[in-house]
């Protein structure tokens, strides 16, 4: 009797220690400058959000120095150079060839295009039919906006809480689409580091996106406190502490909202966002309009450019 519960103890506690040590994702895609573009591919189309841009292809991209390898690392940038460009101004909106229903997203960006007055930069997943299989925002805000913006979008009957998020991070809507889906729940946050200006004086750092059946989560590490277990590519998010914004309840089955998501870097100028707060925002002194700002002020567009070290797209 004695001997036997000893043993069911000690089994406990192996089973228990292996739970702890043992990797919970493993690697499924790495994207880098071994492969990035001929793993993502060129959206040409008209933006959907109606911007004051043009996406260009992968031969205008590379001939004009839009998209490219750059320190090392992958280089996203729009036209920088051309006053007054008619029908908007070059960019580029890549997204990648496979998608991914589930995982582990972690991005290594030491510069975003984020923080310049007209400048809506994102970095995001999203698939087929939208809002129907869902769209996960990770990186994305306007004009001089300081912080990051976390937002899901789907289709109707999906309602999500922030329990577990940051204190300092504040979800505006608890609904992933309120009318037609461009509303969604959208997280405030605080660090300043996480965003824009304040992301590339400290040479960017590490998104990661967790995305189970039960929460989608986004956590921020500056350069400078890189968790070791991502850097040794065994990333354990149960080791990291709060995520910065935390999607989670019992008011949206996941699985049934979110599938088969291509990761999405772009550039768009003005639009839907931009251009419909630019009149509210501390850009509005610089022109009447947003549209006019990005048309004669080329210069201003220098920085807006993303440089990824990597995207690592891990499963469970
Ligand atoms: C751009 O074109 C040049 C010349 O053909 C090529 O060497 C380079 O690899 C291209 N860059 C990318 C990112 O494809
Ligand atoms: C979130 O709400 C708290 C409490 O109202 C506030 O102090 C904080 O500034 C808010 N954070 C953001 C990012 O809006």
């Amino acid at each position: 009797m004695r001997t036997s519960r000893l043993l069911l103890r000690f089994g406990a506690s192996l089973f228990c220690a292996a739970g702890i040590t043992s990797a919970t994702y493993v690697i499924e895609d790495i994207y880098d400058t071994d492969n990035f573009f001929d793993s993502f591919n060129f959206y040409t189309g008209g933006d959907p959000t109606a911007g004051f841009v043009k996406y260009v292809g992968a031969v205008t991209a590379n001939d004009s120095s839009l998209a490219g390898y750059s320190s090392g690392a992958v280089y996203l940038g729009v036209d920088h150079k051309t006053r007054n460009p008619t029908g908007g101004r070059d960019s580029v909106r890549l997204a990648s060839n496979k998608a991914y229903t589930k995982g582990l997203f972690i991005a290594d960006i030491a510069h975003m295009p984020n923080g310049i007055c007209g400048v809506w930069g994102a970095f995001w997943t999203f698939g087929p039919n939208w809002p129907s299989s869902g769209e996960i925002d990770i990186i994305e805000g306007v004009n001089m906006q300081a912080t990051d913006s976390i937002t899901l979008h789907t289709s109707p009957g999906c309602t999500l809480g922030s329990t577990g998020s940051l204190p300092t991070s504040n979800l505006s809507n608890t609904n992933c689409n309120t009318g037609n889906g461009n509303d969604g729940c959208s997280f405030s946050t605080a660090n300043t580091e996480a965003f824009g200006t304040g992301f590339n004086a400290i040479g960017g750092g590490i998104y990661a996106m967790e995305w189970t059946s039960s929460a989608i989560k986004v956590y921020f590490f500056p350069r400078y406190s890189i968790p070791a277990d991502i850097t040794a590519g065994h990333p354990d998010p149960t080791r990291w502490g709060m995520p910065m914004a935390s999607f989670s309840g019992s008011g949206c089955d996941i699985d049934s909202h979110f599938g088969q998501h291509a990761i999405v870097f772009d550039i768009t100028f003005c639009g839907q966002w931009a251009g419909n707060v630019w009149s509210s925002s501390p850009c509005a002194s610089k022109a009447p309009t947003c549209n006019a700002y990005v048309a004669q002020n080329p210069a201003a567009f220098t920085g807006a450019y993303w440089l990824i070290n990597s995207v690592k797209v891990y499963q469970e």
